[in-house]
């Protein structure tokens, strides 16, 4: 099997919960073992690359959580430890809070191996960011942005929501401006959506109305064209040549190692009686994780879910992915994607040319989707 495969290492700490977050992060209350966290990764990733050769790793993202709670000295040495196995060039993320690290010196995170920083703002608007829980305001972002400019780095990401509880079209808009003025290569633009278990859906706060979301993403899909973004994944835009390759690859439905408390891998293996995709995850209790770096539930995903699965992922690319990627992936015959395909390749809803959406049929996403269920 030839598939690319990337690492995805999670940190599950932050300075403090925010409302409307269900990723695998708790608030550090005091002290955390950082040492200990270390240790335990690279105990978890002596395992999970057992198996890869060397130089077999495209991407590694340093996710959370806050990453940025740790500092450069662990990643140096997590980074040391997983060096054979990186390709030349590997893009290397670290997602960081601006409200930890605005005085932080990231060079030290660049000679650390890290090429890739993903900032967390949010929005600049500061009521908005007291509502979302955030630890910082809207200058520790800007200063953090140029912290991280001065530390070298020359690839960023801005992580920004819209759709904030009671969000203006206006707000909302002014946050892309505000985002455009620092000048990164790439913004996530992600709505916000209310996720079970959390605070917000607890006590769930007023957001804009659909019409109103609707005016918020035309407006702002004009502004990021105009100022030569470009959008490949449903909240993704990056400058040319700037997409997250760790992420395109999770996309095109490549496989990925994951280590950390809650991480979750996907391994594609062949053997006599075809592919077979196995999906595994770690405990994500951080006490768990540490007591047990090694323990893993692995999963095989059934044949009949593989389609779909492919799908939900692929099409989220503008661009899709080309028509050999499902076979060679899946182990499935493109047969298997008909009649739906040409159903709605019939109704202008998806390319002839390539597994995409057309752009009448990206607007309609869901609706796709529904067809090969
Ligand atoms: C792991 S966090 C990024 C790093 C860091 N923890 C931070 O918040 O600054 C990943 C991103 O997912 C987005 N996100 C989290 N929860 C979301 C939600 N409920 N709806 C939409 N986007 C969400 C946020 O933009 C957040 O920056
Ligand atoms: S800082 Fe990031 S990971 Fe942590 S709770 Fe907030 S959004 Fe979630």
């Amino acid at each position: 099997m030839n598939l690319p495969l990337s690492l995805y290492v999670h940190f599950p700490w932050c300075v403090r919960k925010c409302p409307y977050c269900d990723f695998n992060s708790h608030p550090v209350r005091g002290a955390f073992d950082q040492a200990g966290y270390l240790n335990a990764l690279l105990i978890d990733a002596g395992a999970a690359l057992g198996d890869v050769p060397p130089q077999g790793i495209s991407s590694v993202f340093l996710g959370g959580g806050t990453p940025s709670l740790f500092d450069a000295d662990s990643f140096e040495k997590l980074l040391t430890h997983l060096q054979p196995w990186l390709e030349p060039g590997a893009e290397i993320t670290m997602e960081a809070n601006p409200g930890t690290v605005e005085y932080q010196d990231f060079s030290a995170y660049r000679d650390a191996g890290i090429s890739r920083i993903s900032l967390g703002a949010q929005t600049f608007n500061p009521a908005h960011l007291k509502r979302l829980g955030r630890i910082h305001g809207p200058r520790e972002i800007r200063i953090a942005f140029e912290r991280v400019r001065a530390g070298g780095f020359e690839n960023v990401n801005l992580d920004l929501m819209y759709g904030l509880p009671e969000q203006t079209t206006a707000e909302a808009i002014e946050d892309l401006s505000q985002a455009l003025a620092l000048n990164p290569e790439h913004i996530s633009w992600y709505q916000l959506t209310i996720e079970p278990r959390t605070e917000f859906a607890r006590h769930k706060p007023p957001l804009p109305s659909e019409r109103k979301i609707e005016v918020i993403e035309d407006t702002g899909r004009a502004l990021l064209e105009d100022s030569g973004f470009h959008r490949y994944e449903v909240s993704a835009w990056a400058r040319p040549g700037r997409q997250c390759r760790h992420n395109v690859n999770y996309w095109s439905f490549g496989d990925y190692l994951g280590i950390g408390a809650g991480a979750h891998g996907k391994r594609t293996r062949e053997d006599s009686t075809g592919l077979q995709i196995v999906r595994s995850r770690k405990a994500a209790q951080p006490r768990l994780y540490l007591a047990e770096p090694l323990e893993t539930r692995h999963n095989a995903v059934p044949d009949t879910e593989i389609p779909l699965e492919f799908l939900m992922n692929a099409l989220r690319l503008t661009e899709g992915v080309s028509a050999d990627v499902f076979p060679s992936r899946t182990g499935l015959p493109l047969a298997s994607l008909e009649p739906s395909w040409n159903e709605l390749r019939e109704m202008g809803l998806m390319r002839k040319d390539r597994i995409a959406t057309t752009a009448f049929g990206y607007r309609h996403l869901d609706a796709v989707l529904q067809r090969f269920l």
